[in-house]
């Protein structure tokens, strides 16, 4: 192996996929990874590889013998520059290539380093299990597939800076060790070596910090952040994760989703040349319950709910006793039509059933329109009376030979079977249109989640978002019925972002936590600095935070955020190349006065 003269010396004049017919005749250096070599007898030709793609080298013996010799050892993956002069393919361009109407004649050649052979082929057509390409994530992201996605990332990274900046955005730091409180996800503690005994909370988000950025004078802070949680991992979340985190004080809902809107519209101009309206529609959150079931519809397709309960109330004794005690128990009855058109088999729609139970459904009703508006396939046909069947046909808009399928009992189960099944069909009848941007503000969120088992109230968004003010006086009475001022961004059925306008004023923040069932005692040791914070000239202020890796999941088009973050966790919240995380000796595990006890069996 020789040195680097082709570094120190000649220097990179152009990357590999730049090349074009327009440096034709031009003397130039590459370097990268050979991504395949073929000795054709007399000459041999190499597609070199890097970031930008791939162009062809041919060394050719009958221009000069001791290149050809020297290109003839090179292998898989090694690591060469080359100088050549650049020339047309003629006849055999390859429109395959972006730079297929050229090729390098190559003139010298240098080998920086040999590879051994990979474990997979580097290529993005060649389907190897995903555990073997984490393991080797540093040869898998050489993919080309994956370079482009980073790359693009990179960009979306640049322009949300700028776009931010250019709204006078200053771009300001916050601590990842922060002190634990509770509510919201599950934190990852770190161990305090110098404080024994105690620890820090990796920061599931900035929040705190950047409402006391607005309380600091700062005005507009933005920050592009990791964010640590220790959640049961799914396609859409990961352990660490990065947030597009705003804040802006004298600032309403409105503000916040002006300054949104600009981020993405140009996130999506810039990064995939997509134009988005200038202003996202907004539904609320009641709506988008009743009809699509999910606070984050995907309204790119229809199948939407209708609800019956109204339906059922007006017919008593309409011959679906099971219906109409749901109604009764405070629960609701809901339809979803799939329309004739669509051919969905019996068979089909038994399958169903199953999917439906899956998310805790106790079955699924159904009935397929015959002549006459009459019922047929179905567990109800022979008891619903004449009144129900026509009224349920008609509020759904039901034809003949459309199914309808129906799920009753508790709103919150009702809603989440039938979200489930709406997205099980869409995908299933291909009603997904490729290429299609729906996005939305989701508004009017309730203020807390009741949990029915221990009677308590959490926080639907954050325990700082601020209630509407017709809703204050509530806040002890009736906390149930009081709506936030928190909105999400959905974009093709994800959330991709969520914030709210927060509460300024300390007595309010004081009574939320009452709702929420912290004492005053609690509240000074956990929040004492932020009600502190607060008593002494917090202005008005709001802000939201981006999912940044899913958000560049989908302008990618990637269907999982591992293609997307460099070096992801598994499912099992592992790192298979470094294999992360692992045992630390007792005597580690002394320094920082901790034990460590095995699960229970
Ligand atoms: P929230 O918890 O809604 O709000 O998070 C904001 C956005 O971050 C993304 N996100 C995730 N992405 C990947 N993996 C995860 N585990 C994960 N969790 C969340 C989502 C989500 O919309 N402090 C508030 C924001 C605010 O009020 O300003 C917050 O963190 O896209």
């Amino acid at each position: 192996m020789s040195g680097q003269k082709l570094i120190t010396e000649r220097k990179r004049t152009h990357r590999c996929g730049t090349l074009r017919a327009e440096h034709i005749g031009q003397e130039v250096v590459v370097m990268g990874w050979v991504q395949t070599y073929r000795d054709l007898g007399g000459a041999v030709f190499i597609d070199l590889r890097d970031r930008t793609g791939l162009v062809q080298v041919v060394f050719d013996a009958g221009v000069d013998e001791a290149i050809h010799a020297a290109a003839d050892k090179v292998r898989n993956e090694w690591v060469i520059g080359v100088v050549g002069k650049v020339r047309s393919r003629g006849t055999n361009v390859n429109s395959k290539m972006p730079t297929g109407e050229i090729e390098i004649l190559g003139a010298e050649i240098e080998i920086f380093n040999k590879a051994e052979t990979p474990p997979f082929a580097i290529d993005d057509d060649v389907d190897t299990a995903e555990e073997k390409r984490l393991s080797h994530r540093y040869l898998d992201l050489r993919r080309p597939k994956i370079q482009q996605n980073l790359m693009l990332r990179s960009r979306l990274n640049h322009v949300v800076r700028r776009t931010l900046h250019e709204l006078d955005f200053l771009e300001l730091e916050t601590p990842f060790m922060v002190k634990y409180t509770p509510g919201g996800a599950r934190n990852f503690l770190v161990p305090s070596r110098l404080n024994p005994g105690n620890f820090y909370a990796l920061a599931e988000s900035p929040q705190l910090y950047k409402q006391l950025f607005m309380m600091a004078g700062f005005d507009r802070y933005f920050q592009i952040t990791k964010c640590f949680r220790d959640e049961d991992l799914r396609q859409d979340r990961q352990p660490e994760f990065t947030q597009i985190d705003l804040e802006m004080s004298f600032a309403d809902m409105d503000d916040v989703h002006q300054v949104m809107e600009k981020v993405i519209g140009n996130m999506f101009q810039e990064g995939i040349g997509v134009s988005l309206p200038a202003k996202f529609p907004k539904m609320s959150y009641d709506e988008a319950m009743r009809r699509f079931g999910s606070d984050k519809p995907d309204l790119r397709f229809g199948l939407e709910h209708v609800v019956l309960t109204e339906v059922v109330k007006a017919h008593p004794n309409g011959g679906l006793p099971l219906f109409e005690q749901a109604v009764a128990q405070g629960g609701m009855v809901k339809a979803m039509v799939v329309p004739a058109a669509h051919q969905l088999s019996r068979t089909e729609v038994d399958k169903l059933e199953p999917e439906a139970k899956g998310v805790g459904a106790l079955g699924l009703g159904r009935a397929k329109i015959a002549e006459g508006g009459s019922w047929t396939q179905s567990p109800f046909a022979k008891t619903v009376s004449d009144g129900l069947r026509q009224a349920i046909n008609e509020a759904t808009g039901a034809k003949d030979g459309d199914i309808v399928l129906f799920q009753f009992g508790p709103a919150k189960l009702v809603h989440t079977v039938m979200n489930h099944l709406r997205l099980l069909l869409g995908k299933k009848l291909n009603l997904i249109p490729a290429n299609q941007w729906a996005i939305l503000w989701v508004v009017e969120f309730p203020l807390f989640e009741h949990d029915e088992k221990t009677n308590t109230y959490a926080a639907a968004h954050h325990p700082f978002t601020s209630p509407r003010p017709e809703d204050v006086d509530r806040l002890t009475t009736d906390p149930g019925a009081c709506r936030a001022k928190a909105y999400d961004l959905v974009l093709n059925g994800n959330e991709i972002a969520g914030g709210s306008v927060r509460i300024h004023d300390p007595n309010v923040q004081q009574k939320v936590f009452q709702a929420l069932g912290i004492s005053p005692e609690e509240q000074r040791a956990k929040f004492g600095f932020l009600l502190d914070a607060l008593a002494y000239g917090a202005p008005p202020h709001a802000g939201i935070a981006g999912g940044m890796d899913r958000i560049s999941m989908l302008l990618t088009g990637a269907t999982s955020l591992r293609d997307v973050i460099p070096f992801p966790k598994t499912q099992r919240g592992q790192d298979l190349m470094t294999s992360a995380p692992t045992p630390v000796s007792d005597r580690q595990l002394e320094e920082l006065f901790i034990k460590s006890t095995p699960p229970k069996a």
